[in-house]
């Protein structure tokens, strides 16, 4: 390998963004429109800035940093990720990809290479779900694929609309639109990540080259029986909502373990009870159910099993069950070009390289759909990611930055 990334300066950059929104268990909480998530995203601002880039920010939050290349009229190869967390995430999850890009334009820099294309480094907002219920937010925004009204309106934990969450960070709801941008001014866009998986680290390969990405469907379920007191409703009479909601969470296991060893995945992450006392029969449950698959019709098919166990339970407890579809997103396919050229980049720098798919989201998912986009993975230690026990040692680092580096080269010149 030829070594031009410098790990020290990775993994000074990592451990700096760490700290902020830096969580007692060592764990990083920087929520979408967050003061933390605005936070980082103005030191990321600041030292592109001082590499030498043109530094904006959009109407949604996105950063954008930019370095002309020798081409005025050439669209840019852009590349980066976002450095908004999970609650209690990790400090790679993101992160790594806007700090690799930081580090290659150092690198570029300091060896005085010029492109003919301009670049950017991007660092996307709100890519997590977590806050909102919607994820990719910036990338959609960008694309003009977010649905507007039901964002703004999405409330928080905290019942904080985004739209609130937005103006309290000092953004205009109203000017979201401004941030689209014409996918034609757009060349290719690369991301690197961490696998949050425990493929690259099993068969010990130095980094993943993704093929495709998963897409989930996501269903908001609620559930109305009948709050009654505890101590005087006789067990045949009740309408509980929680032991039906219970058994639905479970009808979701069973449904997508029927598909044996297919890489379907099915999680309920969020159940809402209520009123939530010791002395009453549940009289609601809402639950949060994410089903994710990278074949769509799969997907499609575990998902109607899914609704009808829902409907069949409902009917059996009497009580009622309404099932909104919140997104329905097919899986992604990056674009051949690229994945060939960093499979040929990485044989020549001499990078042993996994061809795999990706069962996480990304914003190259979006992006993906109207230019050519590709990812790199660099290993995750036992595949925790969406915990603040994610690791990547830092010396698995480079060899995804190199590659990284060594494709936006490749394509400057091929694209
Ligand atoms: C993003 O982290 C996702 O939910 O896959
Ligand atoms: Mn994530
Ligand atoms: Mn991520």
């Amino acid at each position: 390998m030829t070594g031009r990334v410098s790990q020290e300066r990775l993994q000074a950059e990592i451990e700096r963004f760490a700290q902020i929104g830096r969580t007692a268990e060592g764990g990083v909480t920087r929520l979408a429109f967050s003061p933390e998530e605005r936070q980082a995203q103005q030191l990321m601002g600041e030292l592109l800035a001082e590499a030498g880039l043109s530094v904006r920010t959009d109407a949604i939050g996105n950063l954008f940093a930019r370095r002309e290349g020798r081409e005025a009229d050439l669209p840019v190869l852009m590349l980066g990720s976002h450095l908004d967390t999970v609650p209690n995430g990790g400090r790679f999850d993101g992160a790594l990809g806007v700090i690799a890009g930081l580090e290659i334009m150092r690198v570029l820099q300091e060896q005085g290479i010029s492109t003919r294309h301009p670049l950017e480094v991007v660092s996307f907002t709100g890519e997590e779900s977590a806050r909102f219920g919607t994820g990719t937010i910036g990338s959609r925004a960008m694309l003009g694929t977010l649905n507007l009204e039901r964002f703004l309106a999405s409330r928080d934990l905290h019942g904080i609309s985004a739209a609130e969450a937005m103006r309290q960070v000092g953004l205009s709801p109203e000017k979201v639109t401004d941030a689209q941008r014409d996918p034609r001014q757009i060349a290719a866009f690369l991301e690197l990540h961490i696998e949050q998986g425990r493929i690259l680290e099993t068969e010990q390969k130095a980094v993943g080259i993704v093929t495709d990405i998963a897409n989930s469907t996501r269903l908001a379920v609620q559930v109305i029986g009948r709050a009654d007191h505890s101590g005087t409703t006789p067990m045949p009479l009740r309408k509980d909502a929680l032991v039906a909601a219970a058994e639905m969470v479970l009808a979701v296991e069973e449904r997508v373990k029927a598909l044996g060893e297919a890489p379907s995945v099915g999680t309920v992450g969020i159940l809402h009870v209520e009123p939530c006392v010791m002395n009453v029969v549940p009289g609601k449950a809402s639950l949060g159910i994410d089903i994710r698959d990278i074949d769509f019709e799969r997907k499609a098919r575990v998902v109607k099993g899914v609704k009808d166990r829902i409907t069949a339970i409902a009917k059996q407890r009497g009580v009622e069950a309404t099932i909104e579809v919140l997104g329905d997103g097919r899986p992604v396919a990056l674009s051949p070009v690229i994945i060939e050229t960093m499979r040929q980049a990485a044989a020549d720098l001499g990078i042993d390289a996994r061809i795999m798919v990706s069962g996480a989201g990304h914003d190259a998912m979006n992006l993906a759909t109207v230019v050519p986009a590709g990812m790199i993975f660099v290993p995750s230690k036992e595949g925790r990611s969406h915990s603040h026990l994610e690791w990547t040692d830092f010396a698995a680092i480079p060899p995804g930055v190199e590659l990284l580096l060594e494709t936006l080269l490749r394509l400057d010149r091929s694209l």
